[in-house]
């Protein structure tokens, strides 16, 4: 339930407006406090009075047509909402947001307000797959708004793809797993390794690699707020971590393990998100290697495995590896589960625009143990780190229901 929950609904103009009432009908029915703002072509499709009947509440279309509330309006409504849901979507609402336009109600109400923002988006496949829109939904995700992935079908004008609004139930359900943070990981203790690994060669120089930590923290910020008990054992990076986190820092590949060993006996869950150096030089020169005229050759020698290690010694402890490939992404991956006996992995293409390294989004394919694989399309790394703690949970709740004794 919804109890007192302020959604406040933007219903932009597309054929999809009459699928609104709908959803505003169900979140009603679940004991929300409802708004609906409508753009000015979504009433071409849908009167107001519709949805006035549906929430009791006075519809908002204009800016400046006479206060319906003492507040001005705009600001009202954006700062009482805990959630603004904007179903259906359009281009055009999307872009004016990408781009800082506020020129109506609700895109006005969407600028100046700091609630959890939803975009269901519908609208003709080539408009939704044109890089402009696709380039804003990008932006915008990387921003923390969260999308709904329209469905793929026949559409109003005739043409077959993905387009449509996602359906009713996906819609809700998505509001209530906003609305209402789970704490389905009370209790479980976690471990997530984050960033990269520094190898030195010199008080000088090193060896690194790209990885910023910022998808091995969002993570950790995601289990904190789902109630686990959180250790992240981080590379060097320029972040800070999140409240209520046990931060172990660590530098090279080596230390990396040595913290995750110290930390490792009472885990429930370990995810090892951080990108570990595969080499190190095989001597730390103790004073800067002093240049010559000549090339330079470095013996690397390979690091410990961490993973691997992990796996061995993992009884029924769950662990999560990632893979960060740029070719045969899901083969490759699928290589790294049996190897480092995984319950799943986490690929992703670091190649793939908006994915890998140091972006604020990702993209990626959950592949388990039994080789079921689910793709989260572009969304931010928060999202994605809850996709990946949604699946942390389901093999926990395997293994609970597995040490069940049979019933006669
Ligand atoms: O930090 P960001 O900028 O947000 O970027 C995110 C990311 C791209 C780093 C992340 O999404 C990612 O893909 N992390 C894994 C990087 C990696 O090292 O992948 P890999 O395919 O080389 O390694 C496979 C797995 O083995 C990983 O879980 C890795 O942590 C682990 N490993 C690898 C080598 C080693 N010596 N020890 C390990 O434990």
């Amino acid at each position: 339930m919804l109890n007192g929950k302020k959604i406040v609904v933007g219903v932009s103009g597309g054929i999809a407006a009459y699928k609104a009432c709908d959803i505003v009908s169900r979140l009603k029915k679940l004991n929300a406090e409802i708004d609906v703002i409508m753009t000015k072509s979504a009433t071409e499709f849908v009167q107001p009075q519709t949805f006035q009947a549906l929430t009791q509440n006075p519809v908002a279309v204009e800016m400046f047509e006479s206060p319906k509330y003492w507040d001005i309006e705009h600001i009202s409504l954006a700062q009482k909402a805990d959630i603004l849901l904007i179903a259906p979507a359009t281009a055009n609402i999307i872009g004016k947001v990408a781009n800082g336009i506020a020129d109506d109600m609700l895109s006005t109400t969407i600028m100046a307000s700091t609630a959890k923002v939803i975009f269901a988006p519908a609208m003709n496949t080539k408009m939704y797959e044109n890089r402009i829109v696709q380039e804003n939904i990008e932006k915008l995700a990387a921003l923390g708004y969260y999308f709904i992935t329209p469905a793929s079908g026949r559409l109003a004008c005739g043409d077959v793809g993905i387009g449509k609004l996602a359906d009713v139930d996906t819609i809700v359900d998505f509001v209530l797993d906003k609305a209402l943070p789970k704490q389905d990981l009370k209790g479980v203790n976690l471990l997530i390794t984050a960033g990269p690994t520094v190898e030195t060669i010199d008080p000088v120089r090193y060896i690194t690699n790209r990885s910023t930590g910022k998808m091995g923290y969002a993570i950790a910020e995601a289990a904190e707020a789902r109630g686990a008990n959180v250790t992240l054992v981080s590379g060097p990076t320029a972040l800070t971590a999140p409240k209520g986190v046990k931060l172990v820092p660590t530098t090279s590949a080596v230390s990396m393990l040595e913290a995750v060993m110290d930390n490792f006996e009472h885990q429930d869950v370990i995810i090892k998100s951080a990108a570990v150096a595969d080499y190190r030089p095989a001597i730390a020169a103790e004073s800067k290697i002093k240049k010559t005229d000549g090339d330079l050759q470095l013996t690397l020698v390979r690091n410990p495995d961490i993973l691997m290690a992990l796996g061995k010694m993992k009884g029924s402890r769950i662990l999560v590896g990632f893979a960060a490939e740029t070719d045969n992404v899901i083969e490759y991956a699928k290589g790294k589960i049996s190897k480092k006996q995984l319950d799943f992995i986490v690929a992703n293409n670091v190649k793939a625009e908006g994915a890998g390294f140091g972006t604020d989004t990702n993209i990626v394919y959950i592949i388990d143990n039994k080789d079921n694989i689910t793709k989260v399309d572009l969304s931010s790394k928060l999202e994605i780190a809850h996709r990946i703690l949604d699946k942390v949970k389901m093999e926990l709740d395997n293994k609970r229901e597995d040490k069940q004794p049979p019933i006669h």
